[in-house]
């Protein structure tokens, strides 16, 4: 890690990828000599875990509109550094989960939201990208696992020469 630190989030619906991605970045970073800190995601903030509580818990959830959902959810990350937006089709990402065999008891409210919702959601991301292209960077999150993570490791080197000085990530 530089002295300052360097804050990088991953965004995306279920299923896009964030979880093999982040696994596979800090890997990648230990082994050059960096000592990631991996904070919980979605959010890792108490904003952003108390927005996830709220989404999957609270009762009150239910009286949100999608639209309102979609507002709190883009509210959730706190400045990070850069984000990287995986972006898929929810039925491909639905498809990847299914294909894992999530736990039935693992399915929370969300899982229940129509396929309209999460179109939504994604469409209320890349409206969040276009509007903050400097910081969230988009990647298609339908290519093959190392495709995304080749192109994570180019951009974090295009956007962070002091963070990722001489590593070849
Ligand atoms: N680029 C990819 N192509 C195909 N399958 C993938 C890809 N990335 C992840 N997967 C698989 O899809 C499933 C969901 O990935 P995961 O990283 O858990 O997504 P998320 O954390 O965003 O919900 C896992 O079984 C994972 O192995
Ligand atoms: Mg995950």
């Amino acid at each position: 890690m530089s002295q300052t630190g360097f804050f990088i989030s991953f965004e995306g619906s279920e299923g896009c990828g964030k979880s093999t991605q982040i696994r596979q970045l800090i890997e990648d970073l230990r082994r050059m000599g960096q000592e990631p800190v991996l904070v919980r995601e979605p959010g890792g903030t108490p904003i952003g875990e108390h927005i996830r509580h709220l989404l999957q818990h609270a009762p009150e959830g239910d009286t949100l509109t999608p639209e309102a959902e979609l507002l709190l959810f883009a509210a959730g990350p706190r400045l990070p550094d850069v984000t990287f937006l995986l972006d898929i089709d929810p039925e491909a990402g639905f498809e990847r989960l299914r294909r894992r065999a999530q736990p039935e008891a693992k399915r929370d409210r969300m899982e229940e939201e129509p396929l309209a919702f999460y179109e939504a959601v994604r469409q209320g991301y890349l409206a969040a990208a276009a509007a903050e292209p400097d910081r969230i960077h988009v990647l298609d999150a339908s290519q093959p696992e190392s495709e995304v993570a080749g192109q994570i490791r180019a951009e974090l080197q295009r956007r962070s020469h002091v963070f990722l000085q001489g590593s070849r990530v």
